[in-house]
């Protein structure tokens, strides 16, 4: 018989054998900032985040600064929808003069939070047919505004045709050469981001997101997808949810050759927490058992509104 539970006997050999490297900074804790609000509002789900005035943003990150996390990804809420050339620019702005290059910050560049109706796109006529064009040249444009405010990177979550290609083009042309893109590239029409849509405040108004995100059925698409990604210069993949999509990881990652990292999304994260609430586990070992799970399956960063709780549940800082 094969004796495989004497590497496991006593915490010593288990620390020793164990094959993770976690750490905070491989963690991005993502932050709501709502324009205009002042104080905090509960965010339903969400355990330890909130929506954000800004004074309220800027000492939530200098505690997270504090608890060692580095990296962010910032939500830019608008007060008043409409497409403007740089919604959120000024936040974007505020934070970066205020922290510098103590925090690296990725901005989630997205047109649901400003749309009329919360879709990732701008439509040629209302319910109609998707206007590349117009939808390419707002994200474009969203994402040299966040790059002339002092962003360390863009993060291009809509899913809609040659966005990657489009920004790529628009920051080289604009002077921000070095600004990398994290793309959202695989990613579900998932069940999974209620919490962020009350959050984000980017419900479509009509319809769902299935014209542009990828069915959860298609392995071949959700490939395809992030190898386009890889092709039009993405230089970070990104899967999501984290959970939902883990057997694409690495094939994905030996097809590209491209960092790869999960984004533990709002529902996968409250689910969690609820299921701590009714007292069906602990909250904390639950959530670092799934990072651990990202990790081993080849994660390289993982985006997860727990990032700021890394230093308490024990994970080293680097
Ligand atoms: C916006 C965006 C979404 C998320 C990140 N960026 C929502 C969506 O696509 O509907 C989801 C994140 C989460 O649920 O935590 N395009």
């Amino acid at each position: 018989m094969k004796h495989l539970m004497r590497n496991r006997a006593n915490p010593h050999i288990r620390e020793l054998l164990a094959q993770s490297g976690l750490s905070v900074s491989k963690l991005i804790q993502p932050i709501f900032v709502v324009e205009g609000l002042s104080g905090k509002e509960e965010i339903p789900g969400l355990i330890g985040n909130h929506r954000l005035g800004i004074s309220e943003a800027l000492s939530q990150i200098e505690k997270d600064l504090n608890n060692g996390v580095r990296h962010f990804m910032l939500f830019c809420v608008p007060a008043n929808k409409g497409i403007t050339p740089d919604p959120g620019a000024g936040m974007v702005a505020r934070i970066k003069q205020h922290f510098g290059k103590d925090i690296h910050l990725w901005v989630d560049t997205c047109l649901c939070s400003s749309s009329p109706h919360g879709h990732c796109c701008l439509f040629h006529d209302k319910e109609g047919e998707i206007d590349l064009g117009a939808t390419l040249n707002a994200l474009s444009s969203y994402a040299k505004s966040y790059a002339e405010a002092g962003a360390d990177g863009v993060a291009p979550s809509d899913m809609i045709d040659g966005r990657v290609a489009a920004i790529r083009a628009q920051l080289d042309k604009s002077g921000f050469r070095n600004i990398p893109i994290m793309s959202y590239s695989t990613k579900f029409a998932s069940a999974f981001y209620g919490p962020f849509r009350a959050a984000a405040d980017s419900s479509p108004g009509f319809g769902d997101r299935r014209q542009y995100q990828i069915d959860v059925r298609n392995r071949s698409d959700a490939l395809n997808a992030s190898v386009r990604c890889a092709n039009e210069g993405a230089d970070l993949l990104m899967l999501k949810p984290g959970m939902t999509s883990i057997d694409l990881l690495k094939p994905i990652s030996q097809k590209t050759n491209i960092p790869i990292g999960v984004y533990q999304v709002s529902g996968e994260y409250a689910s969690l927490a609820l299921l701590a609430r009714e007292g069906l586990t602990d909250f904390n070992r639950a959530l670092l058992e799934t990072w651990h799970v990202f990790q081993r399956a080849g994660a390289q960063y993982i985006v997860t509104y727990g990032a700021r709780k890394g230093r308490d549940l024990g994970i080293a800082l680097t």
